[in-house]
C-alpha cells in the first residue's frame, strides 16, 4: 500500500481513492475475468485482435498496481479451454500477444518483485508459447512479491476433474485406492495453484454477469464486482474502485455479521417450545 501512495501525489486523480482504502483489509487474492476486448474493437470498427492488443496495457497496469498495493495473488483469465472455438487467426494472435507480453514485461516483473505462474492445461499450448512461459516462470521464481497467475487454457470444471484424477492416481500408485475417500481439503490441495488462497475479490469487466467456468471451486465465498468498463479501458481507478467496494461488503461466509448486536436487539436464545409455537406446531 505504501508503495502505491509513494507513487502518487495529492493532486493525482487516484489520490483520494487510494487514501480511502484501508491497508489492513486489502483483498489478499484478486481474480479478474478480463472481458470486452471484442466489443471495444467493434465500437471503433477495428478487428477483434485490436481489442486484445489494447488489453495488454491494462494487464501491465493492473499487475503494477497490485504489486504496489501489496496484494498476495492476482489471477488473470487470459484464455479458457473454450476459447479454442474462436477463429484460428484470433487464437494465434492471442498466443503472439502473450509471447510479446512475456518478453516485454520480464524486466518490469523483476523490478516489481512479481512471481509469474500459470494455471490451466499448459501442456496443451503451442510449444513456443509453453517454452517462453516456462522461461519467465523460471526467471521470476525467486521473487517474493505479488504472485501473478495467468489462467491459460484454463477451465474451472477441467481443473476439478484434473484434481480428482490426480488424487486417484496418487492413491492407485500408493495402493490405497480401495479405502480412498475424497474430501474438500483433498480437492483444494490438488488444484493447479494449491498455495494460493481462494480469491477474496472477483472482478469481471464489460458488465456481463457470468462466471464463465472460472475458478469454480475457489470462488465459493469470493465477493463479486462487475464493472461496465471494457477490459481495454480498465485503469488503476477501476481497480481501486473495486477494492473500495470490496471493503464495504460484509463477508459472512454463511455465518452472521461480525458487527456487535445493538443493545435494543433481543438475545438470540429462544426456548425450543417458543420456536415450535412460533412455527404453529403442537407437541404431542
Ligand atoms: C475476452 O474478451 C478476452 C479474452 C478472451 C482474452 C484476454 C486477453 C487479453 C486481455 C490480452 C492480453 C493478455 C495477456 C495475459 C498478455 P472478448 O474477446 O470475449 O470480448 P467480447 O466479449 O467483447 O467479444
Amino acid at each position: 500500500m505504501k508503495a502505491l501512495l509513494d507513487s502518487l501525489k495529492p493532486e493525482d486523480r487516484d489520490w483520494d481513492l487510494a487514501t480511502s482504502i484501508d491497508p489492513d483489509r486489502l483483498p489478499a487474492h484478486i481474480a479478474i475475468i478480463m472481458d470486452g476486448n471484442g466489443r471495444w474493437a467493434r465500437r471503433r470498427a477495428l478487428p477483434r485482435v485490436a481489442g486484445h492488443r489494447a488489453g495488454v496495457g491494462p494487464v501491465r497496469s493492473t499487475v503494477e498496481t497490485c504489486a504496489r498495493l501489496g496484494i498476495d495473488c492476482l489471477t488473470l483469465f487470459a484464455f479458457s479451454v473454450e476459447n479454442w472455438k474462436r477463429p484460428k487467426a484470433e487464437v494465434e494472435a492471442l498466443w503472439r500477444l502473450l509471447r510479446y507480453y512475456l518478453k516485454r514485461e520480464l524486466p518490469e516483473l523483476q523490478r516489481n518483485g512479481v512471481r509469474l505462474q500459470a494455471i490451466g492445461r499448459v501442456e496443451e499450448l503451442p510449444e513456443r508459447v509453453r517454452e517462453e512461459l516456462q522461461e519467465v516462470i523460471g526467471r521470476t521464481a525467486a521473487n517474493r512479491g505479488l504472485r501473478v497467475y495467468l489462467a491459460i487454457n484454463y477451465g474451472g470444471r477441467s481443473e476439478i476433474a484434473d484434481a480428482v484424477n490426480a488424487i486417484l492416481e496418487g492413491a492407485r500408485t500408493e495402493g490405497r485406492l480401495a479405502s480412498l475417500r475424497i474430501d474438500e481439503d483433498a480437492i483444494s490441495r490438488h488444484l493447479y495453484a494449491p498455495d494460493c488462497r481462494d480469491p477474496d475479490l472477483l472482478i469481471r469487466t464489460s458488465g456481463e454477469m457470468r462466471i464463465s467456468n472460472f475458478l469454480l471451486w475457489q470462488i465459493a465465498y469470493s465477493e463479486f464486482y462487475v464493472t461496465e468498463t471494457l477490459w481495454p479501458d480498465f485503469t488503476r481507478t477501476d481497480l481501486l474502485q473495486a477494492i473500495v467496494a470490496y471493503q464495504q461488503r460484509d463477508r459472512r461466509y454463511g455465518g452472521l455479521s461480525q458487527e456487535p448486536a445493538r443493545e435494543s436487539e433481543a438475545p438470540d436464545t429462544v426456548a425450543d417450545e417458543d420456536l415450535i409455537a412460533a412455527a404453529g406446531v403442537s407437541i404431542r
